[in-house]
């Protein structure tokens, strides 16, 4: 199916009013799932709260369908979090660690996801062994063989970085960690949404995603999938009456279901929007828009490559929407806000978001364009005029002696 950008983009006002590349930080909504949260929080206003919640019950369920559509699961897979480092983490602290454990990581761990490594290194007495990767950003995948042994219990992997454009090799890894019966979860808060993401292909035991991204659903809300078969493995490291049941001042019940993760106040408003988010996505269907994604990004790099002074930060031999480069002579931040006071979002990656690929490529700080498939070549060839124009604008800064 070839998409009708026209129609998309008269789909999501946004685009009318900015030039958005900043979709793997937040990207544009559909005028729909702005509309159906608006609806329903004045439902909610006028009709209260829990009556509104009973009567949308059906409608609220449909979430995990459109979820579990998207990444080929099974509806009670599906939980819905906050976002997805709540989901990551949810997943990390329940899983039953023992001192000398081994958590096997990459290169280009989020912050947010290596912390937590790090605090149950402290709090439990695991290990947390980095995987290398080879000089062009991609994952020695011999290495991780080697590395495996009956100590490594969970293989912790960010599906595409926040940084640097790369694409990890998730289909191998899965095929890796089925061979030695590891329990794998993938970091897919920048994949899902942006290229297709099938997790019986994957073989994952656990993806954790976002809804503000390459979604285009609401802030502060996220999924998780978990396979049915590893759950009684789990013992969540919190308990909520949606699958804890009390029974006595002793005693509770608790049910084996991926809604061990899901607490049971939420904004249903919220997951009604990203349910729109979702079906509009699933319609449009992911590969038609991850084609456009690679097709605006490739083009992209190929204009910024062309610009003396600019240089491509992006690794891997697979690449995605998410394009990063530095400007000589102009801080990422600096660029990032020259480019925002003439309409154009961008945003920059800095060092404490992935630091140990950070550190390994000598970066402080890149900016970062993060395309999605309602942008346009024209918005493209906007931003490189404007990097190339201040680019020049900072040489001749220099060149101007005191
Ligand atoms: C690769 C990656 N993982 C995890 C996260 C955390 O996502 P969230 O902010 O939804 O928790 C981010 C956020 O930018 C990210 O880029």
């Amino acid at each position: 199916m070839s998409l009708n950008i026209e129609q998309l983009r008269a789909d999501t006002p946004g685009t009318q009013a900015v030039i958005h590349f900043n979709n793997a930080g937040c990207s544009l909504p559909v005028k729909e799932t702005i509309d159906i949260i608006t609806e329903y929080l004045q439902l909610e206003a006028t009709l209260g709260g829990y009556e509104v919640k009973n009567k949308y019950e059906n409608i609220i369920n449909e979430f995990y369908t459109e979820a579990g559509r998207l990444i080929n699961a099974a509806d009670d897979e599906i939980a819905i979090v906050s976002n997805a480092s709540d989901g990551i983490n949810k997943v990390l602290f329940s899983i039953p660690w023992e001192a000398g454990d081994v958590l096997l990581t990459t290169e280009v761990e989020y912050g947010n996801c290596y912390l937590n490594y790090l605090k149950l290194k402290e709090e439990k007495g695991i290990e947390v062994k980095i995987v290398p990767s080879d000089d062009d950003g991609n994952i020695l995948l011999e290495k991780m063989e080697e590395m495996i042994s009956p100590k490594v219990k969970l293989i912790a992997v960010t599906h595409i970085p926040t940084n640097s454009g790369l694409i990890m090799p998730a289909e191998e890894i899965g095929k890796i960690t089925k061979k030695h019966n590891i329990l794998y979860l993938l970091d897919a808060c920048q994949s899902v949404g942006q290229i297709p993401v099938d997790v019986e292909k994957i073989q994952c035991d656990f993806l954790s995603t976002t809804s503000r991204k390459y979604l285009r659903g609401p802030r502060g809300m996220g999924f998780i999938y978990v396979r049915k078969e590893v759950l009684k493995r789990l013992t969540p490291a919190t308990l909520d009456m949606v699958t804890a049941h009390w029974k006595d001042a002793d005693n509770y019940d608790l049910d084996c279901s991926v809604k061990i993760f899901e607490q049971w106040e939420k904004s249903y408003a919220l997951v009604l929007g990203f349910t729109k988010a979702l079906s509009y996505l699933n319609n449009l269907g992911v590969e038609n828009t991850w084609k456009r994604i690679q097709h605006l990004s490739t083009y992209l790099r190929s204009e910024l490559e062309k610009i003396g002074g600019i240089e491509v930060t992006d690794v891997g031999k697979k690449k995605c929407g998410i394009v990063t480069f530095s400007v000589a002579g102009v801080d990422s931040e600096e660029l990032v806000n020259a480019l925002l006071q003439q309409g154009i979002n961008l945003s920059a990656s800095l060092r404490f978001s992935s630091v140990i690929d950070m550190d390994k490529r000598g970066l402080e700080g890149v900016a970062r364009a993060s395309i999605h498939y309602y942008n346009t070549e024209d918005e493209i060839d906007i931003l490189v005029e404007k990097v190339e124009q201040i680019f020049a604008y900072a040489m001749s800064k220099k060149e101007i002696p005191n």
